[in-house]
């Protein structure tokens, strides 16, 4: 038994990963692989409260892995499983829906958002934050590298945490988000947070051509010296002092200073295209089948603790 402290985390494999994933999620997860007992896991079971088309879906949880390992994920360091291969955490999710109230779940910000948006939420999508508390509280994580707008869902698997082992008895430990503070919220082309569902985004393994049109789309404000949004994203690819002077120089040449972010962003994802073109789908499910052998053993052995302590052990 390693005494390293558990991290976990999962990744919706809901389209095309962008710069605002890697550097608000995943970049975390690789620098933390050697120090952690690390377990990724594709949230697929998340996944299907959105995206409801089979070929599409399959597909995306091969992306999504393929993109973890590029970027620098190692499965020999890290547990990568798919969380459909533990059902158990839908069963837990149950359990902890049935110690939990509708109004405090109507005021999960996820379903708040979804609700306005769309004319009918889905049980599953207004359940989600249960079934993440399951995924968490589950491992016995201690930490959970998310970007900001996920912190509420660890504070609903911390006050989960807490409901049940008030009324069953200490059965689980308390989590602790962990969110990496200067880019904690990566901006989009259009200067809101990046996100898929904003259609903002910068995709991360995009055709040069992809990468360029994204860019060359960032709203600018023509009435101020320093385009802001192009600055934030370019923040990302280069120390402060050394952007400022090049902005300083290139006062009011929008253009010019686009192009250089375009070289940057190729620049710096280049190496990890290349390990993504190597990957293959038999090598991807290989990995995930190893994932799954390993992680089961730990699940199944807390999911018995957890159902005694239920009652439902005889
Ligand atoms: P999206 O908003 O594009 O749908 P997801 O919700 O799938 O992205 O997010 C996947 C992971 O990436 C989460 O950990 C999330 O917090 C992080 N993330 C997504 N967008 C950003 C962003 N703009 N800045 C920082 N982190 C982000
Ligand atoms: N909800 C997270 C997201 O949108 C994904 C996720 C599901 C997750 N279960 C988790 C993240 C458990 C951390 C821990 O990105």
């Amino acid at each position: 038994m390693s005494n390293k402290k558990i991290l976990l985390s999962g990744i919706q494999p809901s389209g095309t990963m962008h710069i605002g994933n890697y550097f608000g999620a995943i970049r975390q997860f690789v620098e933390m692989q050697d120090k952690y007992d690390a377990r990724i896991f594709i949230a697929d079971l998340h996944a299907i409260t959105t995206v409801q088309d089979n070929e599409k879906l399959s597909k995306n949880i091969l992306d999504i892995t393929m993109d973890y390992i590029a970027c620098g994920l190692d499965p020999e360091k890290v547990i990568l499983f798919k969380q459909s291969d533990t059902p158990e955490v839908t069963e837990l999710a149950w359990y902890f829906n049935c110690i939990t109230t509708m109004p405090y779940l109507e005021r999960a910000t996820s379903y708040k958002d979804a609700n306005q948006k769309a004319k009918e939420v889905t049980v599953g999508l207004f359940d989600y934050p249960m079934l993440m508390a399951a995924d968490i509280l589950v491992q016995d994580a201690d930490v959970v590298p998310v970007g900001a707008d996920q912190k509420q869902h660890v504070e609903y698997a911390r006050d989960t945490a807490g409901k049940f082992n008030n009324t069953y008895g200490e059965t689980f430990k308390m989590p602790e988000a962990m969110i990496l503070k200067d880019v904690a919220i990566v901006p989009g082309t259009d200067g809101r947070k990046m996100s898929k569902s904003y259609g903002n985004t910068i995709p991360l393994f995009g055709t040069d051509e992809e990468i360029k049109k994204a860019v060359m789309g960032i709203v600018t404000d023509s009435g101020s010296s320093v385009p802001t949004n192009v600055y934030n994203i370019h923040m990302l690819f280069r120390p402060k002092n050394e952007l400022d002077a090049i902005y300083k120089e290139k006062e009011g040449k929008y253009k010019e200073l686009k192009e250089l972010l375009i070289q940057d962003i190729i620049n710096y994802i280049t190496p990890m295209r290349e390990i993504r073109n190597k990957l293959s789908k038999d090598m991807v499910i290989e990995i995930l089948e190893n994932g799954k052998n390993k992680i089961k053993p730990i699940i199944e052995k807390k999911m018995l603790k957890i159902r005694s302590n239920i009652g439902l052990q005889l």
